[in-house]
């Protein structure tokens, strides 16, 4: 039936089906009865075809690195089962995710989106992911494929990777997303890969992803990541996203003409592209691609699980699990005590119907609410608090706001990021805005207030200029790189006095090239004097328990920004510690998207790290700190004591962040872990650390053979529950390698098992490895190699924190080409 339709179609129709139609859906071609399917953000929901900040309502679940800390594959694949039907519910078909480069410097502003360090991890949760989504017959979108592990200049940067590290690192999960997952689309990356753009990059996309792993499916590219005609489809570039077309159409009709293209290569890609939509069932039933909000009771219980099996327990000196009876007064601290951190910024986010914070979800358990005090001790944001109200929104053809208004709506909160316009006449690269509302301050004294904006604009109160986004206007970081850094001005104001806000916006010029946003954001906040903390400090020192909610939120742990340090934001480490001087039984709950230091961590009593779980988090947190749930999570991302551990920080811009465009990885596969074990840098918690609220007994492990072959090597181990209560440990089975040609890592994860064991049960791992989980990659082979000789089986609970060690044997060379 494909080829029936391909052969009807002419060159154009082909060409046709390679670049979007629009912003997230492909081009019908209605003669021949191929119908449009529509794609969706992103790994956490599925938003729809809205802004990034607004839409069709959807469920939140938790980000790639909540998912990481599960080490729970099945857990993550029912997840992408309900994601499936989120999917749908925005007439989508395929679903832009999982993200799963590899966490390298823990400063990306991704890191939260991807889910560990190790290829081994993210590839077990990202075929989980792929499986759980497509058994729906949701397509899967596996990105970005590769190098992508930075937002620094990200449309351009070039990550410089020996083909080693590549092998062995960045590629396994992508590979067996293609192998076991049976992924039916991929995305490539922004990046390039050693000097070429990985949407040019045949030895990626064709060599090593069609030819060696099999791969069947379409490749797309990243937004505005495909910038060329003849050499995007040779490589191996089925659709250019989004659309319409600005380098295929009539550009490449031409180029088949002109011989720099073979028509069978567009007949290829367009074949793809129809075999995508035919698995999808879209030839079956034309998609209906309105849009609807699925609020189901089994997605928000799989959700609030999703939170409590990806926190993880750093540190618990018996304060925890809190005994909801025995607690007269609870002080709720912090920044994130009252606000809902529940995902990440960029293109992740999703427009929720609730989010439950901490402080309600503590509410909510309790018997008595008014035992809880709160306080915000400080703040952490990285812009300046968003202004919310009623907010008047008038739309104006072409710029300077002339005549009368060709449209007026109303909108809660002072972030607008224009995808679609809300009326046909407004000429989306030339509109301008006017933006009313009032401003009414509860305290009276300095105010700052603070813009950014994608194209110009100027903020007005009580009609004077405060804040200046238009003269002198220069690119920044928000916005993926296309909006100025945040302008702030400070004024004084009265309190309980209405002050007028107008913001007068207009449309960037558009250039043509790359990524091209209309957006503006605003807000207004009281900077929070030392007395803030001091209120915080008095509510600690007359409760029975402290909980500090710290961390950072989607400003910071976002898309098309890196983070600058590990530290905590603002004047939290010190809100911690003064906190922690006067009441002993102060725990620390952490919300962030990847490591931090924590210079406080001997003061403190406990520390938790939720990560962004989702819309239930406050429930999840409640959930876990009165013990009704374990704390299910491990580390799947190292904690170094400081930035400057980290493999990637060497003090050479050449390493992190890049220089002259280039960003060289030169720790090669020296990264997380196998970084700190291979040098001796003590970790503040090593990969695989998280506690639970009841004991483990480990036995001795048996092994199935003592001599590698073909068919692998079992080895079991029982774990018993000595404690109370049931609970879960995570088992894993590393091995270290004899010396070889090339150095190897200290020792290198290839296989775990999460167990779930009853009080006073045995429960037992049976955990699997092949003779690849031996080898290295050869580059002078062109394969994975494994020397003879004596391999240390080391079992552990975690990468410091070794049970016992057991040898096998590898009698032969072991060559294995990578389409194995
Ligand atoms: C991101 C992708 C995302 C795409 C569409 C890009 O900025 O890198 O992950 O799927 O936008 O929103």
């Amino acid at each position: 039936m494909i080829d029936s339709v391909l052969d009807r179609m002419t060159l154009e129709e082909q060409v046709s089906l390679l670049s979007g139609d629009d912003f997230w859906t492909t081009v019908a071609v209605g003669r021949l009865g191929v119908p449009k399917v529509k794609v969706t953000d992103g790994p956490n929901g599925a938003r729809g075809a809205g802004s990034l900040v607004g839409g069709v309502e959807a469920a939140c679940y938790p980000v790639g690195i909540a998912l990481g800390a599960t080490w729970n594959p099945e857990l993550v694949r029912r997840m992408g089962v309900s994601l499936a039907g989120q999917a749908k519910s925005k007439g989508a078909s395929i679903l832009l995710a999982p993200t799963i480069n590899i966490q390298r410097s823990g400063l990306n502003g991704r890191n939260f989106e991807c889910y560990s360090e190790d290829p081994l991890l993210t590839a077990e949760l990202a075929v989980a992911y792929v499986q759980g989504v497509q058994s729906q017959g949701v397509a899967a979108t596996v990105k970005h494929f590769a190098g992508n592990e930075s937002e620094v200049e990200r449309q351009t940067m070039s990550s410089d990777i020996d083909e080693r590290t590549m092998r062995e690192i960045y590629f396994p999960p992508f590979e067996q997303t293609v192998k076991r997952g049976k992924a039916m689309a991929f995305m490539s990356a922004y990046n390039k890969i050693n000097g070429v753009y990985a949407s040019e990059n045949h030895w990626l996309l064709t060599k090593v992803l069609r030819e060696e792993w099999g791969f069947e499916g379409v490749v797309m590219s990243d937004w505005f990541g495909s910038r060329t005609t003849a050499e995007t489809i040779n490589a191996g570039l089925d659709l250019e996203m989004p659309g319409p077309t600005r380098d295929r159409g009539e550009k490449l009709v031409a180029a088949v003409r002109d011989g720099k293209v073979k028509a069978e290569t567009v007949r290829e890609a367009a074949r793809r592209m129809l075999v995508l939509i035919e698995r999808v069932g879209a030839f079956e039933r034309t998609p209906d691609l309105s849009e609807s909000f699925l609020d189901l009771e089994e997605d928000r219980a799989l959700i609030r699980q999703l939170g409590a099996e990806g926190a993880v327990l750093l540190k618990n000196d018996g304060v925890l699990p809190l005994e909801k009876t025995s607690l007269d007064q609870i002080a709720v601290l912090g920044p994130n005590a009252a606000s809902s951190r529940i995902m990440g910024g960029g293109s992740a986010q999703i427009a929720t119907s609730y989010a439950v914070s901490p402080l309600q979800g503590i509410r909510a358990a309790l018997q008595n609410p008014n035992s809880t005090r709160h306080a915000i001790g400080c703040r952490h944001n990285r812009l300046v608090e968003l202004l919310q109200g009623d907010i008047r929104v008038e739309f104006f053809a072409g710029h300077g706001r002339k005549g009368t208004p060709l449209h007026v709506q109303t909108a809660a909160k002072g972030e607008f990021f224009w995808f679609d316009l809300p009326e046909k006449r407004l000429d989306p690269t030339n509109f301008s805005v006017r933006l009313s509302t009032t401003f009414t301050p509860d305290d009276a004294g300095e105010h700052v207030f603070g813009m950014t904006n994608a194209g110009l604009a100027r903020l007005y109160i009580d009609d004077a200029l405060l804040v200046d986004g238009q003269d002198g206007w220069t690119r920044g970081e928000n916005y993926f790189g296309t909006a100025n850094d945040e302008q702030r001005a400070s004024i004084s104001l009265e309190a309980g006095r209405s002050y007028c806000i107008r913001i007068d916006y207009d449309t960037p010029e558009a250039s043509g090239e790359g990524i091209y946003i209309t957006a503006v954001r605003f807000g207004v906040e009281k900077p929070l004097g030392i007395e803030y903390i001091d209120e915080a400090v008095e509510i600690a020192r007359n409760s029975d328990v402290a909980l500090v909610f710290v961390g950072r939120d989607g400003e910071w742990d976002t898309e098309g920004l890196d983070l600058p340090d590990l530290r905590l934001p603002g004047s939290q480490d010190e809100l911690i510690s003064r906190v922690a001087a006067v009441n002993s039984k102060t725990v620390v709950v952490l919300q962030t998207g990847g490591p931090i230091e924590m210079p406080w961590l001997d003061e403190v009593a406990a520390v938790i790290q939720f990560w962004y779980p989702g819309q239930e988090l406050g429930n999840a947190v409640a959930d876990v700190l009165f013990g009704d749930v374990e704390p299910g999570g491990k580390l799947p991302q190292t904690f170094p004591k400081s930035l400057k551990d980290n493999s990637a920080i060497t003090g050479d811009p050449g390493t992190y962040p890049g220089r002259d465009g280039h960003v060289r990885y030169e720790e090669g596969v020296f990264i997380g872990y196998r970084h700190h074990d291979s040098r001796g840098i003590v970790p503040l918690f090593p990969f695989g650390h998280g506690l639970g609220y009841t004991e483990f007994t480990w036995g001795e492990p048996s092994v199935s053979s003592r001599e590698m072959g073909h068919e692998g090597i079992a080895v079991t181990i029982d774990v018993r529950n000595v404690g109370s209560r049931a609970g879960s440990e995570l088992v894993q089975l590393y091995v270290r390698s004899p010396k070889a040609k090339v150095e190897r890592p200290d020792k290198e994860l290839r296989a775990f098992a999460k167990l779930f064991i009853s009080a006073g049960q045995t429960g037992t791992a049976t955990l699997k490895i092949i003779p690849r989980d031996l080898s290295y990659y050869d580059e002078d082979a062109g394969a994975f190699r494994a020397e003879p000789g004596t391999y240390e089986i080391v079992i552990a609970a975690n990468a410091s924190d070794i049970r016992s060690v057991t040898h096998i044997e590898l009698s032969h060379t072991y060559l294995m080409p990578p389409s194995a």
